[in-house]
This record gives structure tokens, sequence and C-alpha cells, in this order.
């Protein structure tokens, strides 16, 4: 079936089997790698996106369901005056080791901001609470989030470093 899903902005297209996850429609048809996938048991967190703006775990959508939605990964949330906040955040805090849980912890970190820039530590570690992280005991992510609310604009005139991005 032919599928049709905005992606960061712009309608990319594939024609795909009707159990096909929306992680390998980024993945492997599109060639967006900064999405991880983690597990086959929709636990991990490292998978998600933001699907008309709410974090989804990619692996547990079919394509087929996305189709006419819009979908933002960690690709598109560099804008074009810089990183956002959040990934400044990473930086700034050192939210990340190996980097594998990072997309999705940033993807979240994001909707969470959209809906609620000042958030407490708890309402941060709650909105992550689906996602695991095996190297930083959470800690520095719940700075690097809090940095993003304290700097909302700061990133923009940040070097372009880019965290998180990687396959
Ligand atoms: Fe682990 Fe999606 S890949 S929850
Ligand atoms: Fe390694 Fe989170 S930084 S899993």
């Amino acid at each position: 079936m032919q599928v049709t899903i905005n992606v960061n902005g712009e309608d990319r297209s594939a024609d795909v089997e009707a159990r096909h996850l929306l992680v390998r429609f980024l993945r492997d048809d599109l060639g967006l790698t900064g999405t991880h996938w983690g597990c086959d048991t929709s636990n991990c967190g490292t998978c998600v996106v933001l699907m008309d703006g709410e974090p989804v775990k990619s692996c547990t959508v079919l394509a087929a369901m996305a189709a006419g939605h819009e979908v933002r990964t960690v690709e598109g949330l560099e804008g074009p005056d810089g990183l956002d906040p959040v990934q400044q955040g990473f930086i700034e805090k050192h939210g990340l080791q190996c980097g594998f849980c990072t997309p999705g912890m940033m993807m979240t970190a994001r909707a969470l901001l959209d809906r609620n820039p000042d958030p407490s530590e708890d309402e941060i570690r709650e909105a992550i609470s689906g996602q695991l992280c095996r190297c930083t005991g959470y800690l520095n992510i719940v700075r690097a989030v809090q940095w993003a609310a304290q700097h909302p604009a700061e990133a923009e005139q940040a070097p372009a470093q880019t965290a998180g991005s990687a396959a």
C-alpha cells in the first residue's frame, strides 16, 4: 500500500506492507536513522517520535496508521536558527553517554516543554518514565531538560553541534 506521511514538514511516501512499522518507515524507507530501535517489547522508548505533537513509540505504530499525520523526528529538532534548546541542554549538562536513548529522550522532552514550559523535576521524571537509559542514571537527563526550560532561546546562539542524531 502507498503511504504518505508528513515527516519533519515534508510529505514522504513509500510503498509498504500493511504490517510495516513506523520506525521501519522512518529508518529503512526514509533513511532517518536518528530514531533508534532498541527492543521488541515496546519497553525501551528509544524509538519515540512526535505524531501531531504527541510522543509515540514508533515501534508500536503502523506506518499506515501515521498516514496523513505529522511526524517529527530528532532530525527535525534543529531549526534554521540553531539547535533546539533541548539539544543544547543535553550538551550543556552531559545528558548522554552512549547516546542510544537520546533521540527518544529529546523528543519526549520537546513535547513536555511544548505543553509545560516550566516543568518540575517530578514532571520531567514522569514524562520520561516510559523510556530506559542504561548509562546516565537519569540525573543529567533531568538537568538537561531543566536547562532547556531555563534557556528557551539560548540554543539559537550556540554553535551548530548536534546531540543525539547518530545512527
Ligand atoms: Fe523499544 Fe520502541 S524500540 S519501545
Ligand atoms: Fe546510553 Fe542512555 S545514554 S542508554
